[in-house]
């Protein structure tokens, strides 16, 4: 096991020192695009603009004979593009891959300094983060990078899901988790063939009427991930990084994507991905905190300015626990609100004050 010192020094010799804390920055959405599409390169500078994260996906859905081309698009866009304040991730093919050694050496030596995030799918345990962790100060070292890139996995497998707290846990590279719904029923055997969101199966059934045992019995659709983003939750907030939830495949279902974000998002996930650009804007309006919840929050650090003891604010009960729930909403709002004009406004937050 690594001492608690040895974990903040880098992996190789001539690598950036590893962050003590990461990085808190607007990151409601991951966009995802191809960057094999040549188009890419002149539509990326205005989706920039309204995006948290642009995310290069190299991984799945890109067809194994565009799979260099990706690489290459990825590396010009990198070098070519001016994405202003938006995040720049990519995600690498799996560890298992033929291409993943590639994908690393190649992005890290020619456009290190301009990303942020590598996204690692199908991550299974703390050895796949340690092999992605070594390699990457070697390469930062070669390529004389000055920052560490950070890593986030795809919770995306059984095996994953079992040992999600020691992948957390793994690297002080660790910025985040993503949940994969896809690749996660597969490899569960589940009998599913979605991209997340519900299903009219998973349901439970009031019990019979016992006077009328033929009445109809009504039942409701439940929450087939709930039990897994809520380990995945705990194990980030645990580690001190940030929970996403991930693909929602039904591009032309709005209202489905809008409560699959929104049940993720109340349980505390920061962001989450977008597949297709009208999910950006579900992804904006439901991972930016709802304007009258802040307004409230506001009202009770307001009264409470030290947040102790109890007090009653329009009739609801007030204390310590729901002080620091209303500073997570209104530290949010001012995040977002510094960078957002119409977000401030509708806070009721000045930008000096955001
Ligand atoms: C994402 O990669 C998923 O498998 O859901
Ligand atoms: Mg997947």
């Amino acid at each position: 096991m690594r001492n608690p010192r040895d974990f903040l020094q880098p992996q190789a010799i001539g690598a950036p020192d590893p962050l003590k804390e990461i990085p808190i920055k607007p990151s409601r959405m991951i966009h995802f695009f191809d960057p094999s599409n040549e188009k890419m390169l002149d539509k990326l500078p205005d989706i920039a603009t309204k995006t948290d994260i642009l995310l290069g996906n190299l991984e799945d859905a890109v067809p194994v004979d565009r799979k260099l081309p990706a690489r290459a698009g990825l590396i010009k866009i990198g070098k070519e593009v001016d994405l202003g304040d938006t995040a720049l991730w990519v995600r690498v093919n799996s560890l298992d891959s033929p291409w993943v050694l590639d994908d690393l050496t190649e992005l890290v030596t020619e456009i290190g300094d301009k990303l942020e995030v590598i996204m690692v799918p199908k991550v299974e345990g703390a050895w796949d983060i340690h092999y992605v962790d070594r390699l990457l100060a070697q390469l930062e070292a070669k390529a004389g990078l000055e920052r560490p890139i950070l890593v986030h996995a795809i919770l995306e497998t059984a095996q994953g899901v079992t040992n999600v707290e020691e992948i957390a846990a793994a690297s002080p590279r660790m910025q985040g988790m993503s949940f994969g719904p896809a690749d996660l029923a597969a490899s569960r055997r589940m009998k599913t063939t979605r991209v997340g969101g519900g299903h009219p199966g998973y349901r439970v059934v009031e019990d019979p009427n016992t006077d009328d045992p033929e009445a109809a019995r009504p039942s409701f659709q439940q929450d087939l991930w709930h039990y897994s983003i809520g380990r995945m939750v705990d194990a980030c907030a645990g580690n001190g990084i940030l929970p996403f939830y991930g693909p929602f495949g039904d591009i032309g279902d709005d209202v489905g994507c809008e409560a699959q974000f929104r049940a993720a998002f109340l349980m505390g996930c920061v962001g989450t991905w977008s597949l297709h650009p009208r999910q950006i804007a579900i992804a904006k309006k439901v991972f930016s905190p709802d304007p009258d919840e802040v307004k409230w929050a506001l009202k009770v650090i307001e009264a409470i300015p030290d947040g102790r003891g109890v007090h009653m604010i329009d009739g609801k009960m007030q204390d310590d626990a729901t002080w620091k729930q209303c500073k997570v909403m209104v530290n949010l709002a001012e995040m977002l609100a510094k960078n957002d004009p119409e977000l401030a406004e509708a806070y009721g937050l000045t930008p000096a004050n955001a």
